[in-house]
C-alpha cells in the first residue's frame, strides 16, 4: 500500500515538474536568456580585445610580453621531436629565426665580432635570381640597374649614393668590401657618426634570407661589368659569338 502510495506521488510531482519545465522546450520565442540545464563551459567572464581591466596595474587587457622573454617557436613541439620528420622542417627554421643566435647569418658577423668576408649561404641560381629581383626593387631606385650609382632617385638623393662597383666594395680584405658589411648596410642602413641618416635601412622589408640573396646577386654584377668574353664557359662563349658574329680582332 505504501509503495503505490509513492509512486502515486512520484508521478504526481514528475508532471508537476514536467508541466514547469516543458513550456519553455516549446519552441515559443522570448527574449529571456535560455534555460541551460547543463551549462558546461558556455558562458563564461571574458574580455574583449583592448579591454579595460581594474585587474591589472596598467589597466590594460591586452598584455605586453616580458621583456627578458627569449622567443622560442611558435610549435610547442620539442626540437628533438621534430629533427628527423620533414614536417619538422619549417617549424626548425622559424625557431632558429625567432632565436637568431646565428652571428654570421643573422648579422653577418664572424666570431671575433668582424664582418664574414663571405655570405654564410650556399650560393645557387634560384637565390642569384632572388637578389636580382630583391636589388631591383630595393636598391635600383639610388643605385641604379647597374649598381652604377645612375638610379633616378639617387640621382635626386641629398647624397649621392655609392657606386658599387668601386673598389671599396669588391676588395673582400678591407672591411667595406665583405659580404657581411654590405648585408649589414643593407638591414641597417647608412648612418653618419652624428646619427643622421645617408642610406635608408631596409631591414624591415629585406629579411636575413633575401638580404643575403642581394649580396650575392650584387657579387654577379660587380663581376659582370668589365668581364670578357674569356671569363665565359667555351659553350656560352660560342654560343654569344654565333648570335653577335666574330670576336673583334685581338680578342674581347
Ligand atoms: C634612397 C636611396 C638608396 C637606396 C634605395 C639604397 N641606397 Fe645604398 N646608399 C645610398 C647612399 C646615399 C649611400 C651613401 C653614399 C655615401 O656615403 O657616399 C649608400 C651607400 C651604400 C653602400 C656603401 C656603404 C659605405 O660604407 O660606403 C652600399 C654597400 C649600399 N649603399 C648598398 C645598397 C643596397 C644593397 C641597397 C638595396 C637594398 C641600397 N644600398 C639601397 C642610397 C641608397
Amino acid at each position: 500500500m505504501r509503495t503505490s502510495r509513492h509512486i502515486t506521488l512520484g508521478v504526481a510531482l514528475l508532471g508537476t515538474l514536467a508541466a514547469a519545465v516543458l513550456p519553455a522546450c516549446r519552441g515559443d520565442r522570448s527574449e529571456k536568456p535560455p534555460r541551460r540545464f547543463l551549462p558546461d563551459m558556455d558562458q563564461q567572464p571574458r574580455w574583449n580585445p583592448q579591454d579595460h581591466s581594474e585587474f591589472y596595474v596598467d589597466g590594460r587587457v591586452h598584455r605586453v610580453p616580458d621583456d627578458r622573454a627569449v622567443a622560442f617557436g611558435y610549435h610547442p613541439t620539442s626540437p628533438a621531436m621534430l629533427d628527423d620528420v620533414a614536417w619538422g622542417a619549417s617549424y626548425l627554421d622559424e625557431r632558429a629565426a625567432l632565436l637568431a643566435e646565428d652571428d654570421a647569418y643573422y648579422r653577418g658577423l664572424d666570431a671575433d665580432g668582424g664582418y664574414v668576408a663571405y655570405a654564410p649561404v650556399e650560393p645557387t641560381a634560384a637565390m642569384i635570381e632572388r637578389g636580382q629581383e630583391r636589388f631591383n626593387i630595393y636598391c635600383s631606385a639610388c643605385h641604379g640597374y647597374l649598381g652604377d650609382s645612375k638610379g633616378t632617385v639617387g640621382d635626386r638623393w641629398s647624397i649621392p649614393p655609392a657606386n658599387l662597383h668601386n673598389p671599396l666594395y669588391t676588395d673582400r680584405s678591407a672591411n667595406q668590401g665583405t659580404d657581411g658589411y654590405i648585408f649589414h648596410i643593407i638591414r641597417n642602413g647608412f648612418w653618419n657618426d652624428d646619427g643622421t641618416n645617408r642610406m635608408p635601412a631596409y631591414g624591415h622589408a629585406v629579411d636575413e634570407a633575401d638580404a643575403w640573396a642581394i649580396v650575392l646577386y650584387l657579387r654577379s654584377l660587380q663581376r659582370s661589368q668589365g668581364a670578357t668574353l674569356n671569363d665565359l664557359e667555351s659553350g656560352e662563349r660560342s654560343r654569344l659569338e654565333s648570335t653577335r658574329g666574330a670576336a673583334p680582332e685581338g680578342g674581347a
